[in-house]
């Protein structure tokens, strides 16, 4: 569900390579607010697992677009979660750093990143609907995962590292926030860290992203060098860019629970760059 988006265009990609049997659907073939469709769908391909990459990603514009936003952040996959739940199916759901508060004082109550069960409090709409699903999903049995993810990045859709690709070729001088802090996660990470988790019996609640902290500052400088792409870089304060919804200041997430159950698996920024470049090279 959601295959034409950023994590969907991934997953299709790993999938077709994989000896796996798979449907891929967005929008168009699969509406995943349309739970009699929904359900009609699962009872014809019977799958024993269920993707789902859809959302409403848009964090401005869910400040006013309350019902998108909480219609697919919330109640549709809280539905698709009972459905799945009731069929004996294994739900896989994303969601964000974004459902905790991302207090700048949390960079030091949480060095090595918020763990699974910090207190939440979202701080804008977005996070306010993926909590709401969370919580949801978590409310319909036991047989899901809930995989929390932040700064998603990829070749494909937009994302911050293809916007800074593009400024950075095009522009002589960018100023970029300095005062936001966590750890990207690229798509392909994404997927082996599913792999590796439906290869276990362990469900519920993970985070996964890349090693260590950054700020988006330092994530654009770190892509400049690997691109070889000249451009002056300045750092500046989140007030230089106002937004419509607010952010939050420190996003880091603890990702030892994955670490756990997959051995010491672990993935990095340095390295999930070099991979987007070859592939956007390679596409181009
Ligand atoms: N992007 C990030 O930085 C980030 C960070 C943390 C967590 N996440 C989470 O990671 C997941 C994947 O994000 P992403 O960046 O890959 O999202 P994305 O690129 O925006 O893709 C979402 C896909 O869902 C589709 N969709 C929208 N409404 C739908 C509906 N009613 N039925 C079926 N499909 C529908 C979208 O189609 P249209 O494009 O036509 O609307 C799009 O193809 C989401 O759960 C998101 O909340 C993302």
């Amino acid at each position: 569900m959601g295959a034409k988006g950023q994590l969907g265009l991934e997953w299709t990609k790993r999938l077709s390579r994989e000896n796996l049997a798979f449907t891929a659907t967005d929008y168009q073939e699969l509406d995943i607010s349309d739970t009699e469709a929904v359900a009609l769908y699962l009872d014809e391909h019977k799958p024993d697992v269920v993707l789902n990459c859809a959302a409403y990603t848009n964090v401005d514009g869910a400040e006013s677009d309350f019902k998108a936003n909480n219609l697919l952040n919330h109640s549709a996959p809280a539905a698709i979660a009972e459905l799945c739940d009731a069929k004996g199916i294994v739900f896989v759901h994303y969601s964000t750093d974004y459902v905790f508060s991302g207090n700048i004082e949390d960079k030091q109550a949480y060095p090595l990143g918020y763990p699974i069960d910090a207190p939440v409090n979202p701080v804008n709409k977005y996070g306010e609907a993926k909590l709401m699903g969370e919580q949801a999903i978590q409310q319909s049995g036991k047989n899901y995962l809930i995989i929390r993810i932040a700064w998603l990045c990829s070749a494909y859709g937009k994302n911050f590292m293809k916007t800074m690709i593009r400024f950075g070729s095009e522009k002589p001088k960018l100023t970029i926030v300095n005062d936001q802090f966590g750890s990207p996660t690229f798509t392909f990470d994404v997927v082996d860290a599913t792999l590796r988790i439906l290869q276990t019996p362990e469900r519920g609640i993970f985070h996964v992203t890349t090693e260590g902290m950054y700020s988006w500052f330092d994530f654009a400088n770190a892509i400049f060098n690997e691109a070889g792409i000249k451009v002056e870089t300045e750092p500046v304060g989140s007030d230089a860019y106002p937004m419509v919804a607010k952010r939050p200041a420190y996003s880091k997430l603890d990702t030892s629970r994955f670490k756990e159950i997959s051995g010491g698996v672990s993935y990095h920024m340095a390295d999930g760059i070099k991979r987007v470049l070859s592939e956007l090279n390679s596409s181009s």
